[in-house]
């Protein structure tokens, strides 16, 4: 049996500080920001049904799963994926495949605190009264100036790097209190934000028609939230659709990062995960659907008309609209909801941003024997070198581009070689076993067969959809045409002609404006530095696998 070096003492304190803190884990930007936008852009009632189904039959196995997972190798002193995956499947390349359970969190948390350090300055905007008079240009216009390295709205120089800055010092010094930490931060804040939520969410819930005006007549909350929830099963036979609510499902779960296997390695070897698992997942659940789908879309709607949002939803909607909405509840109760909605959005946001801190503090300590606050700084730093450059070249697609591979793609390859792992070398029997070790509840003998059968395959499949999406997301003619022997054409948007950035080089041929080919040349420029950046991490920390593989083979502790 390997052991780690370190004489690990780190335990969850209670019951309550585990569930809020993993629930924490999950609810972040992805229930507020991510989710509202998926759902507007793939038909609102249109994208619920594959949402529910991702949930069930992939999400909550897969929850089981990394838990089961985390605190199998917990047993074993394994606090990361690297060697909880060498427990499993000894001595072989698998521990590589944990890399990405390091890489994912650290490369994540490089784009993710740059929206929680907005939200942090936005608070301060509202208290401030910034947004009380602007008109809605003007407030979209605030965002763009904000991520403007060079400008500034607060007269402080580099105003968004400083926020930056203060943002990852305040996850690095909650991190480097341990795990105790973490779970303090989850204690306050995951209550907070279920009360900011709650409010926010019966402004949206009884808007009714009350915001329409002479310029937006048809405005309509109820319209809002009908959208969202009056199910349409068309969407059921589009691969888009379903690609996209699996994608939710991963982010908004935080599943394939690596952070919830690291998480339940300092549960004890018989406290339950049947019951605790589900219980994070339902949290997550209620919040992103019942209270996230209760706030944008109806309050935006309710001013601004259901088409407006159809049209403009993105992710500037949050902070380029929701302050403008607000100023029409008068000045005090603005200024008040501005608090809430991005107070909540920062309280999302650090809940999961100090989760994606601990597989590396939990690495380095078992494998060199770090103190939390050596783990907690060094990953301070490495976040805020890999984090700067999303930071200065944001009009650059730097962000998108970690977002998308590290935030995206990455998901969903360690998600599906996990639950080949757990499948084929755990053993489903073996596993399922495990799952209901311990167990506050039973979990249903049915989810053996699904964990075995459906999650793996379901799992492959949006790999495999997003891995060659045809043109124009056109499955049936693509298709027809492969028979055919026509070929199969990608569509840009596919992973094959995302890696060879053919979207971005067909803008470059086409452009004939000189300003325009400049950005697009430089964005070229910037996303491949992007990119080597996001591979020297992944090689980096497969690098240190490998040292302290080597160590553990040299002291004998494998
Ligand atoms: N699960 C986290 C979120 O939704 C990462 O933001």
């Amino acid at each position: 049996m390997s052991k780690s070096l370190s004489n690990d003492n780190q335990a969850w304190g209670s019951r309550v500080g585990l569930v809020l803190a993993m629930a924490g884990n999950a609810v972040g930007l992805g229930n507020f920001l991510r989710f509202p936008v998926q759902a507007v852009q793939n038909g609102g009632g249109a994208f619920m049904i594959p949402y529910l189904v991702c949930f069930l039959l992939m999400g909550v196995p897969l929850l089981w799963i990394e838990w089961s997972m985390g605190r199998f190798g917990g047993r074993l002193g394994h606090h990361s994926t690297p060697f909880i995956l060498d427990s499993i499947v000894k001595r072989s390349f698998w521990k590589y495949f944990g890399v990405f359970g390091i890489f994912t969190n650290i490369s994540v948390a490089a784009y993710y605190c740059y929206i929680e350090s907005w939200t942090m300055a936005y608070v301060y905007h509202s208290v401030v009264g910034t947004f009380s008079n602007m008109s809605q240009v003007d407030i979209a216009q605030f965002f763009v100036d904000y991520t403007n390295v060079g400008a500034s709205t607060t007269g402080i120089p580099y105003e968004s790097i400083v926020f930056f800055v203060v943002c990852i010092i305040l996850n690095t010094y909650i991190l480097s209190q341990g795990l105790s930490g973490v779970e303090k931060a989850a204690k306050i804040g995951m209550p907070l934000l279920i009360i900011f939520g709650l409010f926010l969410a019966i402004k949206g819930w009884t808007l009714g028609t009350s915001g329409a005006t002479a310029e937006h007549p048809n405005a309509s909350a109820i319209d809002g939230l009908n959208f969202l929830w009056t199910p349409q099963y068309d969407s059921l036979t589009n691969p888009k659709v379903w690609l996209a609510a699996a994608g939710q499902i991963f982010f908004t779960l935080s599943l394939g990062m690596g952070s919830i296997q690291c998480y339940a390695s300092y549960l004890k070897s018989k406290d339950d995960i049947a019951l605790n698992a589900v219980s994070a997942g339902f949290v997550n659940g209620f919040v992103e659907v019942v209270l996230g789908g209760a706030i944008v879309i109806p309050i935006a709607a309710g001013y601004l008309g259901l088409d407006w949002v159809k049209e403009n939803a993105g992710f500037g909607m949050a902070f380029q609209t929701m302050p403008y909405l607000f100023n029409n509840w008068g000045v005090a109760l603005a200024a008040i909801a501005g608090v809430m909605w991005f107070g909540l959005l920062f309280f999302a946001g650090i809940t999961s941003s100090l989760a994606m801190g601990t597989p590396w503090m939990g690495f380095m300590r078992d494998e060199f024997n770090w103190s939390s606050s050596k783990g907690a700084w060094s990953f301070g730093l490495i976040v805020l070198i890999l984090g700067l450059p999303t930071v200065l070249f944001f009009n650059y697609g730097v962000f998108d581009e970690y977002d998308y591979w590290a935030g995206t793609v990455s998901l969903v390859v360690f998600a599906m070689a996990e639950v080949l792992i757990f499948v084929l070398v755990f053993g489903a029997d073996r596993g399922f076993n495990e799952i209901n070790e311990g167990g506050d509840i039973k979990v249903p003998i049915i989810f053996k067969y699904i964990i075995k059968y459906v999650t793996p395959v379901l799992i492959t499949v949006v790999f495999l959809g997003a891995l060659i999406t045809p043109e124009g997301n056109d499955w049936a003619g693509s298709f027809q045409g492969l028979f055919a022997g026509n070929g199969w054409t990608f569509d840009n948007s596919s992973i094959i002609k995302q890696a060879t950035l053919a979207g971005l080089r067909a803008d470059i041929a086409a452009a004939t404006d000189a300003s325009v080919l400049d950005h697009l040349e430089k964005k070229l420029l910037y996303v491949t530095g992007a990119r080597i950046l996001l591979v020297s991490t992944f090689l980096g920390i497969a690098g240190l696998v490998y040292l302290a593989y080597t160590r553990r083979v040299k002291e004998g502790r494998i």
